[in-house]
């Protein structure tokens, strides 16, 4: 029953989109309607917004960053182990990509997973955000530093603890985080993905 609830917890929080309310706050078009229509920081800075942008960028990470943090912290004390925690990793990640709040229809968890990775290890989030700064920097492609990233990360973690439920949680969402990818996997492969910094296309 505590699973279930940090879980619950952690995808209601996981669904709310920084992208559609801090536009909305901002007076900005809503980024599912224009660039690549992702409710995402990347698209958000197609808008021109930068501060927008790096408030999305910003919120996103850190629901994801506390979710894990209050079943770390929280949930021991409510019989909340190991595997729960994974599970509310992977249930704030998959708020953010299936929103209850927005119709299901949500981002493609960067950032996301990003603040989940830096909850569960300082070092496991900083190796894999500067393994993304470090291909966004080189090629200035938002999605390839991204899926990069993200394969990455699973082995960022074996490394450093070895093989356990956590693992998996982020095997998943390193998963999911490629399959949201598909269409920039096909812009990349076809030369079209536009470049981080390049403005919106309607
Ligand atoms: O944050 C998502 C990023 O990797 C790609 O975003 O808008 O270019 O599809 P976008």
């Amino acid at each position: 029953m505590t699973t279930i609830l940090f879980a619950l917890a952690a995808y209601l929080i996981g669904s709310i989109s920084f992208a559609v309310v801090v536009s909305k706050g901002f007076g900005i078009a809503d980024p599912r309607t224009y660039g690549s229509k992702n409710p995402g920081a990347t698209n958000v800075l197609r808008s021109g917004n930068k501060a927008a942008a790096l408030l999305t960028l910003f919120g996103d990470g850190f629901k994801g960053w506390l979710a894990v943090w209050l079943a770390q912290r929280f949930g021991p004390q409510y019989g909340l182990d190991d595997t729960g925690v994974a599970l509310v990793a992977v249930a704030v990640f998959l708020g953010h990509l299936w929103p209850v709040f927005f119709r299901f229809v949500g981002g493609k968890g960067v950032a996301t997973a990003l603040g989940v990775l830096l909850a569960i290890n300082g070092w496991l989030g900083l190796a894999t955000l500067v393994t993304w700064l470090v291909i966004a920097y080189a090629f200035r492609y938002s999605s390839l530093a991204a899926l990069i990233a993200s394969i990455f990360a699973p082995f960022y973690y074996g490394l450093l603890f070895g093989t356990d439920a956590l693992l998996l949680a982020v095997l998943v969402m390193s998963g999911l985080l490629i399959y949201r990818h598909r269409q920039n996997i096909a812009n990349l492969m076809a030369g079209k993905e536009s470049r981080i910094g390049s403005k919106k296309k309607t």
